[in-house]
């Protein structure tokens, strides 16, 4: 997390340098207004033999109040793009992160908190930037500034005036800490808010099936209730804040117009200094305002930082993203020997004992139960969980010693859960590779029975799939994926559970085109349906994690286990017309 910061503000530090040499001399140029009005009431004694002088002041103020507007557009300029550059940089950087980090680590991770990395989390450290620019810049320049300009006027007023003004910034800072700790609780309350209407939008649909709207909504009133009240203490605590802030002003002014016309009096300063001197005061009262915020926001952004910094420790997989069309072929001989597996922190054994090989150019059928660890077998394959070694070989080489990449783009794996993004045809098919011609994504779209659909879509390729484009049905979906592995020219095509939502007819002439696809290449087909795997060259049957039968369709029939059990029970729900 250091690493990438100091890396961001090396590309912006000459624009940082900019923004405070600005301040600096805005700074200086905001005591201008009372010192030339000080300077200007003083030769008012006599206006006629000081006309010109005023008049020369007079302009001197407008110009200086134009180059300190330029200097002032030119700082909040500079301001907007570094910040925003720290910001992007940010969120390149961490989604790059989540990428690449390992399946078994990002999975505790809440799909929410995902989100409040890079919004607030991310956010907050940009925050901190601008308030450190913008504000701890100008607090510096400004006290040094105009204490040191006040205190040309006259020493022992401008300490009779500061002791009030540092007082209470010690004040605030302290009261800021009880406003930072009831902040602290209503953003609480807020994410357990947020995440309760996530979680309400997402399960909208069981919500209604059984009727439980009028429960979400009394616990969301709740919820709601609670958020009210600690925002409310958070409003009170700022009002306080406000207020000591005047109340301070008050005494400041209330001195120097005490103690100061007794000094005009006795003519130890002008009547000028005087009326500058309560401009100055006035100088003080941004960075008052704005200190404690400054160390609340640090504080905050502490927090933030470290938040990040736990995310970005979370290991990454040795994975380059993919840019290529091109990739190194691997063999399409798998071999999988005595593999067992448990999900990282559950004891419950997913697969046990699984050997099956499956040569190049041959079909692998996998039939099983609902939750007997087909698609675990797959995830390891693709290594989305760590094997141990010796346990898979793909072209005689461990699954370990191949490179990830290489490994996964070698693999076109088409799964059952139909992850469509909202945006594109095309791009769902190609997953954002932009090497694809849309002939050859229209020839995909062909083979897996989808390129009528398509066309009769008013933006073909283009037309937007989801929240704001049209809603696909299970089977379109399905085909949307299924044309990804026309696409691919991978080695290895595995079909998990893909073909579950399609008729009969739609399905047969899909299984027909992925034969041809497959011819020379290993294929492995998942599902439920005897129809999809029985014209594989071999097939498993899984149950509860374990291969129970193997053998080709003919065989399995016979054995009178599961799989004829399979058989029987789909036939009887008369799909014994395409089994045959
Ligand atoms: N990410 C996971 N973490 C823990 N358990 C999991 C995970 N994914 C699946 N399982 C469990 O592993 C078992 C096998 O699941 P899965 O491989 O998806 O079965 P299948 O594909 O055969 O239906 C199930 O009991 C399931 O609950
Ligand atoms: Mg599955």
């Amino acid at each position: 997390m250091k690493k990438i910061l100091l890396e961001i503000l090396k590309k912006i530090f000459w624009q940082i340098a900019i923004i405070i040499i600005c301040i600096a001399i805005n700074m200086y140029f905001l005591t201008f207004p009372s010192k030339i009005l000080g300077k200007i009431i003083d030769l008012l004694y006599d206006v006629n033999k000081n006309r010109e002088i005023i008049y020369n002041y007079i302009f001197l103020l407008i110009i200086t109040a134009l180059i300190a507007l330029v200097l002032r557009i030119t700082w909040k300029y500079f301001m907007a793009r570094t910040t925003r550059t720290l910001e992007k940089g940010l969120k390149d950087k961490l989604f790059e992160h989540f990428l690449k980090i390992k399946l078994t680590s990002i999975q505790d991770i809440k799909n929410g908190e995902i989100m409040s990395y890079f919004v607030k989390d991310i956010g907050e450290i940009r925050g901190l930037m601008y308030k450190i620019l913008s504000g701890g810049t100008r607090i510096f320049f400004i006290f040094i500034i105009a204490t040191y300009t006040m205190k040309n006027i006259n020493t022992a007023l401008t300490i009779a005036t500061m002791c009030p003004i540092i007082i209470t910034t010690y004040i605030i800072i302290i009261l800021k800490k009880y406003v930072e700790e009831s902040f602290k609780k209503s953003q609480k309350y807020f994410t357990n808010l947020s995440e309760y209407v996530q979680e309400s939008t997402d399960a909208i649909r069981t919500t209604k099936a059984y009727a439980g709207e009028t429960n979400q909504l009394k616990k969301f009133m709740k919820k709601n209730k609670i958020l009210k009240k600690s925002n409310i203490s958070v409003d009170l605590y700022s009002t306080l804040i406000s207020t000591s802030i005047n109340i301070c002003f008050g005494f400041c002014y209330g001195i120097t117009v005490i103690y100061g016309s007794k000094l005009v009096l006795n003519t130890t300063i002008t009547l000028g200094d005087f009326v500058a001197f309560i401009g100055y005061i006035d100088l003080f009262y941004t960075p008052i305002y704005i200190l404690p915020n400054i160390i609340s926001k640090f504080k905050r952004a502490q927090i933030s930082y470290y938040r990040l910094e736990n995310v970005f420790k979370l290991e990454e997989e040795t994975l380059e993203i993919d840019t290529s069309k091109n990739n190194k072929k691997i063999s399409g001989d798998i071999l999988i020997k005595n593999l067992s597996f448990n999900y990282p922190g559950n004891i419950d054994r997913v697969l046990d004992d699984i050997s099956v090989e499956i040569k190049e150019g041959q079909t692998l059928g996998i039939i099983g139960t609902i939750g007997s660890g087909k698609t675990t077998l797959m995830n390891l394959l693709l290594r989305l969980y760590p094997v141990q070694d010796g346990k898979i070989f793909i072209g005689n080489q461990d699954i370990n010693e191949i490179e990830l990449s290489n490994l996964r783009k070698n693999i076109s794996y088409i799964t059952q859960d139909n992850f469509l993004f909202s945006t594109t045809i095309k791009e769902n098919i190609t997953l954002f590779k932009e090497y694809f011609t849309d002939t050859e994504i229209l020839e995909s779209t062909e083979k897996s029975i989808f390129l009528d659909e398509v066309k009769s879509m008013k933006n073909g390729l283009y037309t937007i799939i989801g929240e704001r484009g049209i809603d696909l049905s299970g089977g379109q979906k399905q085909r949307v994926v299924i044309s990804r592995a026309f696409l691919n020219k991978s080695n290895i095509i595995i079909f998990d559970d893909t073909f579950s939502a399609l008729d009969n007819r739609t399905e047969k002439s899909l299984l027909a085109n992925i034969k041809n696809l497959v011819k020379g290449k290993t294929c492995i087909i998942i599902s439920n349906r005897i129809s999809d795997v029985k014209d594989a060259d071999k097939i498993v049957v899984f149950d509860k994690g374990k291969i129970v039968e193997e053998g080709t369709h003919k065989t399995l029939l016979k054995n009178k286990g599961l799989y004829n059990k399979f058989y029987t029970e789909q036939a009887s729900m008369q799909e014994i017309n395409i089994l045959n």
